[in-house]
């Protein structure tokens, strides 16, 4: 008997259609997934391919997005003491760090907005929300146009910065006094302790509080705030954690430069070759800091970093863009 057409085979058919069906549709949501991914990774939407030119000279300001425990008093030292730039100290009867930098054959100090050269004027370790709002009411305003503003921060491993943090607490420090200031309102941040500060918190206490703000501080300190209504009002904790994550990526792209605390030679580096200065001195790559002297066991370290996911992607996304920034100046550097 001639089994042509069997019912077997007609439901072969029909599967071997299903699959076909099934493989396109799953060809198509891969390439419609990877056009997505595309347009966020570093390589298509960076800007590195022009490099923004700062101008001293002109009205341009630099402004440095300080995040606690990144290495950002080292860096802003270096700004204030070491660049090929002459700085004068504020006030020579008192102990101060803080220093004014000047443009080349002027006396006007305002292309650098940082901790010890403007000081905090926008807030202790102020967020790119608070900075955005209120950096151009700190600057003298221009008779005519805006200035350029070029921000820029430096990046830490999230688990070491986390660490860092708690070490850091836990011997006084507070913050007390920062604050979100965020569609023209000041937000306190949440504290987790109760009485003057949270010396000698242990680890755990520190990781049970959960509105804490060194959670994930990175990613929310460089995302647009605005975009969650400033405190996630009206969002689920997923759709918030992904707008700011999103934003974070964005931010750091239209950075013309950010650092890495890991990485200090390459971090000066890139630092020179995009605003065209020079430092003095050379960087120092540490590779013994308090947080890798914790040891840890396997529950606390996957508490910590449940506890800075976003951070985790947000740093492996800019290393990634770093690796490419660096290659890209390296060529440069080696083409003129
Ligand atoms: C920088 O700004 C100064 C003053 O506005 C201007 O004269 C100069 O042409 C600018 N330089 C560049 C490279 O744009
Ligand atoms: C410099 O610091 C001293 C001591 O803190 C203070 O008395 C003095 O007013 C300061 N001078 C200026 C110009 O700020
Ligand atoms: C913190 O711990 C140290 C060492 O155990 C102790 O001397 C100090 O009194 C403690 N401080 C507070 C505020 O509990
Ligand atoms: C620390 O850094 C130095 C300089 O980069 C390197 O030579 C050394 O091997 C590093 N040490 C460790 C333990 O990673
Ligand atoms: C901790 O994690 C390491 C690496 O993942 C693993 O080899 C080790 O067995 C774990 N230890 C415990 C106590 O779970």
């Amino acid at each position: 008997m001639d089994a042509a057409v069997t019912p077997v085979h007609k439901s072969k058919i029909k599967c071997e259609r299903r699959t076909f069906l099934f493989v396109c549709c799953v060809t198509i949501g891969t390439l419609l997934m990877f056009a997505y991914y595309e347009s966020i990774t570093p390589s298509t939407r960076d800007k590195l391919h022009f490099k923004p030119q700062f101008n001293i000279t002109g009205t341009d300001v630099m402004v440095f997005l300080h995040i606690q425990k990144t290495g950002g008093s080292t860096f802003g030292r270096h700004l204030v003491h070491d660049l090929n730039i002459e700085c004068m100290k504020k006030n020579h009867t008192r102990v101060s760090n803080s220093h004014s930098c000047f443009r080349p054959n002027t006396m006007d100090p305002t292309w650098l907005f940082s901790r010890f050269s403007s000081g905090w004027k926008c807030g202790l370790h102020a967020d790119w929300t608070s900075l955005k709002e209120c950096v151009h009411t700190k600057v003298p305003s221009l008779p005519q146009g805006e200035r350029k503003y070029h921000y820029f921060t430096i990046l830490r491993e999230p688990v070491a910065r986390y660490l860092s943090e708690w070490k850091h607490v836990s011997r006084g420090a507070t913050w007390k006094l920062s604050y979100i200031l965020c569609n023209g309102a000041k937000r306190q941040l949440p504290i987790c302790y109760s009485g003057w500060d949270w010396t000698n918190v242990t680890l755990e206490e520190f990781m049970d509080c959960t509105e804490n703000p060194a959670c994930n501080r990175q990613t929310w300190m460089l995302s647009d705030l605005r975009l969650v209504s400033c405190d996630g009002n009206g969002l689920s904790r997923d759709e918030m954690d992904s707008i700011m994550l999103q934003s974070a990526k964005e931010n750091i792209m239209d950075m013309p430069f950010f650092g890495l605390t890991e990485r200090q030679k390459d971090s000066k580096f890139l630092f020179e070759y995009t605003f065209d200065l020079k430092f003095k001195v050379d960087f120092i790559d540490h590779n013994q800091t308090y947080a890798s002297a914790v040891r840890l066991d396997n529950v606390t370290m996957e508490g910590i970093k449940n506890r800075n996911k976003l951070d985790i992607e947000l740093y492996k996304f800019a290393v990634e863009l770093f690796d490419q920034r660096l290659e890209q100046a390296k060529m440069n550097m080696n083409q003129s």
